[in-house]
């Protein structure tokens, strides 16, 4: 799950610049995704993700890793891509709700990763997901994912790359 865990803390690192929806509002008036999603957050988190797959699957062929679920590239691109696909979504459903960016949405902001990595693999490569995630990796996965959050988010607010503690 590396690869679609990475992309968020990179874009809290590295994002800034132009938003994704350079400013414009939605019919609504308010923002189509907020200033909290720019391109460069989306390109180097994504950049990113794929880049600590490749390391998974050369460490995976180097050190006979076998017990893990076998990377791909593709599947390594779409869980990177759909991790930042998915909270782009996510604060696009966050604006329509009246929620400023930032704001705390609960269930939302934890999974929109899960949500967008595993709807891009079940629509592109759905023989890779369910061949190689088991039923019990993905429970473990949906336990795990909002402790890595807040755990991650904490980490972000201390050092002070975001603004708030969620
Ligand atoms: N970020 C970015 N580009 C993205 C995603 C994130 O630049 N595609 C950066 C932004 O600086 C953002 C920070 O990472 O503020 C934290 O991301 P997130 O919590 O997802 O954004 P929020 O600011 O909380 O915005 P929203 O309410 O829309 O989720
Ligand atoms: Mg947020």
């Amino acid at each position: 799950m590396l690869p679609a865990y990475l992309p968020n803390p990179v874009a809290a690192v590295s994002g800034g610049g132009t938003p994704v929806d350079f400013g414009r509002n939605f019919t609504d008036g308010r923002r189509i995704f907020g200033d909290g999603k720019t391109w460069r957050g989306l390109i180097v988190g994504i950049l990113a993700g794929v880049g600590i797959g490749i390391i998974q699957i050369w460490a995976a062929g180097a050190f006979e890793l076998d017990f893990l679920p076998h990377l791909t590239l593709l599947a390594v691109c779409l869980l990177a891509a759909g991790a930042l696909l998915g909270d782009i979504v996510k604060s696009f459903f966050k604006r329509r709700s009246g929620r400023e960016r930032g704001a705390k949405w609960p269930v939302a902001d934890q999974y929109d990763l899960v949500a967008g990595a595993f709807l891009l693999l079940v629509i592109f490569d759905s023989g890779w997901l369910f061949g190689e995630i088991t039923l019990p990796a993905f429970i473990f996965i949906l336990i795990l994912t909002p402790i890595l959050h807040r755990a991650m988010n904490i980490i972000g607010f201390t050092i002070k790359v975001k603004e708030v503690p969620w």
